[in-house]
């Protein structure tokens, strides 16, 4: 695992998107990407290197990691329409390619093997942006879920549904039940980018590159991958124990050897 202390959520940004364009300038790229606040930052910045720098995601495709059920794929909160929105709409990926999961479909666990299948025959995730649940879900593998899980169903806990009000009128719109990617899904991918912002994600972090591999805390199963690469702004490393290590570290790492 790297871990990389950055000054300021942009920089997050920025260092993410870089790892995504040099993944996309390479060739043909499959990209997993994820919903919710984190990724934001470096969206926009996507966006205006498409805009402003010819950034072209003409040959990529993606998957995303997770839905809710129960939201069709128009509802402005869906995953679908939230990836649309804040990404896809304004960049070129082709028409078709950007996949996620179906919520409402009738038979969720044929939904969940469908979705593995084509993952798979995609040729697997290149790079997957991830962002971190204050209860140290990863995708919405919320705490015990089996660090071996496959794409599947699973219940929030009842503090992602409040950390995930906001999106919605209030606490009880949240839906109870989510289709994921498991970890041992996410493990597939080859190159994992968690991204965290923000002194509340501050513990999590912590247990997660720190704490042992344990199903408590979900985002502790990526320290089981070869290739993760933690980008985290000042406040959300504030709870770990080694920073001065890390920083030292990457400080000196050959420029050559990238992310
Ligand atoms: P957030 O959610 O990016 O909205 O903080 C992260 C997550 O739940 O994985």
């Amino acid at each position: 695992m790297e871990i990389v202390i950055l000054r300021t959520p942009a920089d997050v940004a920025r260092t993410a998107a870089d790892a995504i364009e040099q993944q996309v300038l390479s060739g043909p790229s499959v990209l997993g990407l994820a919903t919710g606040s984190t990724p934001l930052g470096t969206y926009r910045e996507l966006i205006q290197r498409h805009r402003n720098g010819g950034l072209s995601f003409a040959g990529a495709q993606a998957f995303l990691l997770d839905e809710y059920v129960g939201l069709p794929g128009t509802h402005p909160q869906s995953y679908h329409s939230v990836i649309r929105r804040e990404f896809v709409d304004s960049v070129d990926f082709p028409a078709g390619t950007v996949h996620g999961l179906d919520g409402v479909a009738e038979d969720l666990d044929a939904e969940a093997a469908r979705y593995e299948a084509a993952i798979a025959a995609s040729g697997g995730v290149d790079i997957q942006i991830l962002g971190i649940g204050s209860d140290g879900h990863v995708g919405f593998n919320e705490p015990m879920s089996s660090l071996a899980s496959r794409t599947r169903i699973k219940t929030l806990t009842q503090q992602t549904r409040q950390d995930n009000a906001r999106f919605f009128t209030d606490h009880a719109a949240v839906p109870d039940h989510v289709l994921t990617q498991g970890l041992g899904t996410i493990l597939e991918a080859r190159h994992l980018l968690l991204l965290a912002m923000g002194e509340a994600k501050a513990g999590a972090v912590a247990a997660a590159v720190e704490g042992p591999v344990a199903a408590l805390c979900p985002a502790s199963a990526l320290q089981l991958h070869p290739h993760v690469t933690v980008l985290v702004d000042e406040a959300a490393a504030s709870m770990l124990a080694h920073r001065a290590y890390y920083q030292d570290t990457f400080g000196r790492k050959p420029a050559w050897q990238g992310l």
